[in-house]
């Protein structure tokens, strides 16, 4: 049966000019986050951004210096316990106890708890987190990927309905990422909403819609992850048997734009297919080979190069 809890109402993280000054520098600086039901928000900035900060601030971890924070409409500084109920997150490394088993330590936690967790639903979380078979080892003898799993594990055995989690794919391999994306999807699909952040652009773009950028302490960007990709533009990256040459005759395609080379490729900015059509021939008469022509990725390294500086700031091929 499903139960509808009126004060649900509410979204699951709404801060406002969240600050916090470590000796007088601003860490996080009037942060704005509000993050909806159900979704999985992505919140993105390199290191030392104030990621951690900010979601220390939002877990109750760290007081803020200014700002005011409700999570499901709830206030952490009229009623700490009362706002973190559903709430569950990691901040940076999950914290066990490793001469424990990883089963021990989630019994543990869901006895703390004390919100009527029983061990079969300790099992089912395991088994969610693909641990079963490991689960009566000492968590000192898991890898760091096993490790981050057991530390999601800890938080479904308090039933969240928001899921913070800080880096949650620092330290894994390609296969534990896609592991965790699967995961956080059905997370995602049983209602669970997720916060998670990252300084890669590239690992949270299949799994957010939205996203906020966060440099310096300041969101320089928050929105839909479709308009950032958009606001970048279209962009390849070519390899060619004569670099200089090649670039200059992609500067003299038309729709061709922001012409660069970088180190042993030209990029541009390509407005439509015809381009690329033009350009294939236009290197062909110029018997340029073509090694590879290729979209470029967005990361977020060129994400702020639009927003901050604009393409005009880079080392450009004249027209
Ligand atoms: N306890 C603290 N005392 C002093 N300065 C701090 C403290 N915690 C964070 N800072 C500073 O605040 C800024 C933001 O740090 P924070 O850990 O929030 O960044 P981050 O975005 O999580 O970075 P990373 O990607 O490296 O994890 C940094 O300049 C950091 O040195
Ligand atoms: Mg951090």
């Amino acid at each position: 049966m499903v139960q509808v809890v009126r004060d649900a109402a509410g979204a699951p993280i709404e801060a406002r000019r969240l600050t916090k000054r470590y000796r007088e520098v601003p860490a996080v600086d009037g942060v704005d986050v509000t993050v909806l039901p159900g979704e999985i928000y992505g919140f993105l900035g390199p290191n030392g951004a104030g990621k951690t900060t900010t979601m220390r601030m939002l877990l109750g971890l760290v007081r803020p210096d200014a700002g005011t924070i409700r999570l499901f409409g709830r206030d952490p500084k009229e009623d700490l316990l009362a706002a973190l109920k559903g709430v569950a997150g990691i901040i940076e490394e999950p914290r066990l106890y490793s001469y424990l088993s990883g089963r021990a330590n989630l019994r543990m936690l869901a006895d703390f708890d004390r919100s009527g967790v029983d061990r079969a639903f300790v099992e089912e979380v395991l088994e969610t987190v693909e641990l079963r078979d490991r689960a009566g080892d000492r968590v000192r003898e898991y890898s760091q990927g096993m490790r981050q799993r057991l530390g999601i594990a800890a938080c479904l055995v308090r039933r969240p309905r928001l899921l913070m989690l800080d880096e949650p794919a620092n330290g894994l391999d390609p296969a534990g990422i896609r592991y965790l994306r699967r995961l956080l999807r059905r997370l995602s699909a049983d209602g669970i909403t997720v916060f998670l952040s990252s300084h890669l652009l590239a690992e949270v773009q299949e799994l957010c819609a939205r996203v906020a950028i966060v440099a310096a302490g300041r969101i320089v960007y928050e929105g839909e992850i479709d308009e950032l990709r958009a606001r970048a533009g279209r962009r390849y990256r070519l390899t060619a048997a004569a670099l200089e040459r090649a670039a200059s005759v992609c500067a003299a395609v038309p729709g061709i734009s922001d012409v660069a080379i970088v180190d042993e490729h030209v990029t541009f900015a390509v407005d439509a297919d015809e381009a690329l059509l033009a350009l294939t021939r236009g290197l062909a008469e110029a018997d340029i080979a073509i090694l590879a022509l290729v979209p470029e990725q967005l990361t977020l390294e060129r994400v702020f190069f639009e927003l901050t500086e604009g393409p005009a700031e880079r080392e450009t091929v004249p027209a």
